[in-house]
């Protein structure tokens, strides 16, 4: 059978980039024949970046609504806490020892980091945790642990599924068997890249996210906050580099996408534009919207579909650590 895997980080709300990057192309996997889906909610991850405990169970809570609201069935896919499998920090050292601190030197995250203290004249590893950047490996921990064949993500996450080759690769290599499975990362281009309020990738970092399951007038807000360049109506408008194009791209058909390339030409107004784009998100949206908003009333019924989840993805770690134990010459764990 062929494994769909992914992530994401709980260090904050989920937003479109998330949910057009990742949980619809990964739903919409978990329906085909023949598919075994792993979704889970990366809260190791998000001590990286978040140390306050608060807003990480918070988060955690959200993006687990968020998954379900979307259409993920618990009952069919593997759907859980990545803390709650301890055979994932575990397999991490495993890797930690095969992988090439060279590689992790490229990552773009770490690398932005240096290159920043760079810029600022600081100490090249000024401010940067080991955690960051040991990240592609806890990662690489997490995709290998479950033999994904395949990881929907958007494109900033491609390269720390390239690591993740390389690890498993040379793990097989050293110890000379096929334990891990080499996943391929599985990029939806229309959606590769969200743009974000600013035109810049949607991201929360850049703080220019557009809330998944804000009500729909603050939607609609945030949507006529969109930057757009300062041409009039009647003047054509470029649908190459537009924000709003691209973010109405990603959830209308493709014929009201011809529709919409048609009216960028004949000159629509900014303001109709961006009414077409909040209503085409919000006919998607708002089904969900409803059942996000009972799930996060209800933090228990959420909390005993992970515990139910952790018991189903252990099922499957256990035994693989125990083969990799043996295969690194460490016995078993008593
Ligand atoms: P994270 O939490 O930053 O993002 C989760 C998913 O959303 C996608 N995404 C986007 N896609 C398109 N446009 C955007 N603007 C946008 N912003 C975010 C991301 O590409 C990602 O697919 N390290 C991962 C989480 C993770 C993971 C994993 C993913 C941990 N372990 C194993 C896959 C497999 C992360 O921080 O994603």
């Amino acid at each position: 059978k062929q494994r769909v895997l992914t992530g994401i980080t709980t260090s904050g709300t989920p937003h479109l980039g998330n949910y057009a990057g990742a949980i619809r192309p990964a739903i919409a996997a978990s329906r085909q024949p023949g598919v075994e889906s792993f979704y889970f909610l990366a809260d190791y991850h998000a001590l990286i970046k978040v140390q306050d405990p608060a807003r990480v169970q918070r988060s955690t809570l959200e993006i687990a609504a968020a998954w379900l609201a979307c259409g993920l069935d618990p009952d069919t896919v593997w759907f859980y806490r990545q803390s709650d499998v301890p055979e994932i920090p575990e397999l991490t050292w495993l890797l930690t020892c095969v992988a090439g601190k060279g590689i992790l030197n490229r990552a773009h995250a770490y690398k932005a980091a240096v290159d920043k203290n760079a810029a600022e004249g600081n100490d090249a590893d000024a401010g940067v945790s080991a955690g960051l950047f040991m990240y592609p490996v806890l990662m690489a921990a997490d995709i290998l642990l479950f033999g994904a064949h395949t990881v929907p993500v958007g494109r900033d996450q491609v390269q720390h599924i390239e690591m993740a080759r390389d690890f498993g690769a040379r793990f097989n290599h050293i110890y000379g068997g096929e334990y891990f499975t080499l996943p391929e990362a599985a990029v939806e281009e229309s959606v590769a890249t969200l743009p974000g309020l600013d035109g810049r990738k949607m991201s929360k970092s850049y703080d220019n996210t557009i809330a998944l399951f804000a009500d729909a007038a603050t939607l609609k807000k945030q949507i006529m906050g969109l930057v757009t360049d300062s041409r009039a109506p009647g003047e054509p408008k470029d649908t190459e580099g537009s924000a709003l194009f691209q973010l109405y791209q990603a959830f209308a058909s493709p014929a009201q996408t011809d529709a919409l390339r048609a009216d960028f030409a004949a000159g629509i107004a900014w303001g109709e534009a961006k009414q077409r784009l909040f209503e085409v998100i919000d006919a998607e949206i708002a089904p969900m919207r409803e059942r996000y908003n009972a799930l996060m009333a209800d933090p228990a019924r959420i909390e005993a579909v992970l515990q139910a989840g952790a018991v189903k993805a252990r099922a499957i770690a256990t035994p693989l650590l125990r083969q990799l134990r043996h295969a690194v010459g460490l016995r078993d764990l008593a």
